[in-house]
């Protein structure tokens, strides 16, 4: 599929079943918690999913985003999906936008913002036989009087009229076309002396990414290998400098028959 320069209006990511996937993996720890004091409910998590006694992903990777730094002013979540990182940095930051290109997950993240509460279907089925779950609503903590949440993506990033201090985008860039507009995009509304975090568990796929253009391989005339050096390699080319990095295990939810767990790189850069 051929896709445009924007992600804006991707049907992908709009799906109600697939939006539903994003809040139980970004509030596994609040649902985990919910089922084990209802049991009933727990009968059906048919793939133990709520079992899994990880720490929070999301809680763990920003705080190692943030760890021995200045605290920042103003942060940027991009591609925040249901928030729950965004709703995590605003914990650092003074003031923090979530931006996604997909309607369906901001208005989600919105609501959840507002609400300090989840409606989920644990144990629906997204396809092919679609199959019911259960509805629960269970509140969760965060906060958010400082969040804002914006549809848009990398290519609308000047319609936001600031310099971040500090951007982070989690999974995101083994999801785009063409990494150098990308970054440049992302560098643009960056001062020297920003930090970026990019996590990627370099889950390249064709319908979004050309092969040509799979950090690891020979893109954009960088060397063979490790696409974690790649990576580095590319950023030092847009004026970044390397701060620390680290792997996570990111546990998401697929479907009501299969979970995966990611192991996500995550490297932490400085705009000089
Ligand atoms: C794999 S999901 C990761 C979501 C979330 N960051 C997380 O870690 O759970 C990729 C997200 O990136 C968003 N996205 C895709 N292309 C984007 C772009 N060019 N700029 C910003 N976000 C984008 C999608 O809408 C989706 O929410």
């Amino acid at each position: 599929m051929k896709r445009s320069a924007s992600s804006i209006g991707d049907r992908t990511y709009e799906e109600d079943g697939f939006v539903n996937c994003y809040v139980q993996s970004h509030y596994q720890d609040s649902i985990r918690s919910y089922l084990r004091k209802n049991p009933r409910a727990k009968k059906n998590d048919s793939t133990r999913f709520f079992q899994i006694s990880l720490k929070n992903y999301y809680e763990e990777i920003i705080r190692f985003f943030f760890d021995g730094e200045v605290r920042p002013e103003l942060a940027l979540d991009l591609g925040c999906s249901v928030g729950r990182s965004t709703m995590t940095i605003a914990k650092y930051a003074k003031k923090v936008y979530g931006v996604d290109p997909s309607f369906a997950q901001i208005r989600v993240a919105r609501r959840i913002a507002e609400q300090k509460k989840i409606a989920v279907t644990i144990g629906q089925s997204r396809f092919p036989y679609p199959k019911k779950g259960v509805l629960l609503e269970i509140p969760v903590e965060g906060k958010s009087e400082n969040v804002e949440f914006v549809v848009g993506d990398d290519t609308t990033l000047s319609l936001i009229p600031f310099m971040f201090d500090a951007v982070c985008s989690l999974a995101v860039i083994d999801r785009v076309r063409d990494l150098r507009p990308f970054l440049r995009n992302v560098q643009k509304c960056m001062h020297p002396g920003s930090l970026l975090l990019l996590s990627t568990p370099f889950d390249w796929d064709r319908a979004y990414t050309p092969p040509k253009n799979w950090l690891g391989t020979g893109a954009y005339g960088l060397k063979k290998g490790k696409p974690e050096d790649a990576l580095k390699e590319l950023l030092y080319g847009f004026g970044f400098t390397f701060v620390r990095e680290k792997n996570f295990l990111w546990p998401t939810l697929i479907d009501s028959r299969s979970h995966v767990i990611w192991s996500v790189y995550a490297g932490v850069f400085r705009l000089q």
